[in-house]
């Protein structure tokens, strides 16, 4: 029997034992996941996947909105693009708690690894389309149009990270503005809509059907790779990070 179909069962077992007691009684035993409480507060929820209840054009300009918006309330990039995006998705998608992506603030708690706003909104791209090839189309589009793109969108100091991490965003972000990372708020939340509203666009134009990836890595970076896939993996423009490689 898998682990996924184990656990089912003990679950199951406990919504047919019914009783608080037996909860409890596992609770205790570190169990707490599967407590009845837990199980009757998420039956309300609809049997995933979910992308049939996607199936109504976003409006866009809202998300990036949205994102801007929960972002200056203080709940950071991550949390603000997966709550803009839930929101503007409606039912049951804006059941999920946007707690879930808080970590991811500072590309994950400062860590400034992976832009927050982009594992936002790649996660809710991918609790649309779950495991569907479709998805991953669109997460990568973001990943690499974050990378190109001179962001935010609308404002005078734009940089181009490229890449989607947020220490390169942030710092070339600095260099191009002149101010000091700890000023980063209002242009953090700016492109936090910005990011939001990128993957609303695909998966709109996804379900019309007009979608069409357009990134694509650099001659270059995949002339490294022929020579080095087994030393590494990675999609990353190299030479930001490896301009001295072969030159010694
Ligand atoms: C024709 C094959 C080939 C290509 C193309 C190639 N490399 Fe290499 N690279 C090698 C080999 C072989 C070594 C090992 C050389 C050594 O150990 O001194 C190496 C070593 C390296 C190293 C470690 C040593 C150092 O110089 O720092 C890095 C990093 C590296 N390559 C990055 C790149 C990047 C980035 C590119 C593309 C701009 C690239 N390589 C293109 C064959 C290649
Ligand atoms: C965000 C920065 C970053 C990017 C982007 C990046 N690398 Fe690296 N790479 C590193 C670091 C850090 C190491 C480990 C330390 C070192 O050797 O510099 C490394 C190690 C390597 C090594 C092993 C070097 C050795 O000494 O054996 C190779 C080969 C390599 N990278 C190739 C690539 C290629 C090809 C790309 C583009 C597809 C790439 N890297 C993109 C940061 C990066």
């Amino acid at each position: 029997m898998s682990e996924e179909k184990k656990l089912l069962t003990r679950r199951e077992f406990l919504v047919n034992a019914g009783g608080v007691a037996a909860g409890v009684a596992l609770a205790s035993a570190g169990l707490g996941l599967f407590v009845p409480k837990a199980e009757a507060e998420a039956s309300g929820l609809p049997a995933y996947p979910w992308l049939e209840y996607f199936n109504k054009p976003l409006d866009v300009e809202k998300v990036r909105q949205l994102g801007k918006d929960y972002y200056s309330q203080g709940v950071g990039c991550a949390e603000g693009a997966f709550k803009a995006l839930l929101d503007v998705l409606g039912e049951p998608f804006n059941q999920v708690p946007g707690e879930l992506l808080y970590f991811g603030r500072g590309g994950g708690v400062g860590w400034a690894t992976l832009c927050g706003a982009v594992n936002g909104a790649a996660a809710v791209v991918s609790l649309v389309y779950g495991r569907n090839p479709a998805g991953t189309a669109i997460i990568n589009e973001l990943f690499g149009w974050y990378s190109e793109t001179a962001l935010p969108l609308w404002d005078e100091a734009k940089s181009v990270a490229g890449n989607p991490l947020c220490h390169s965003s942030i710092s070339n972000w600095v260099k191009a503005s002149g101010k000091k990372s700890s000023e980063r708020g209002p242009r953090c939340a700016q492109l936090t809509g910005d990011v939001a509203a990128q993957a609303a666009l695909y998966m709109n134009q996804t379900l019309a059907g007009t979608f069409v990836p357009a990134y694509k890595m650099s001659a270059e970076s995949e002339s490294c790779l022929s020579c080095h896939k087994d030393d590494t993996i990675g999609k990353m423009e190299c030479k930001p990070c490896h301009e001295d490689a072969h030159k010694r």
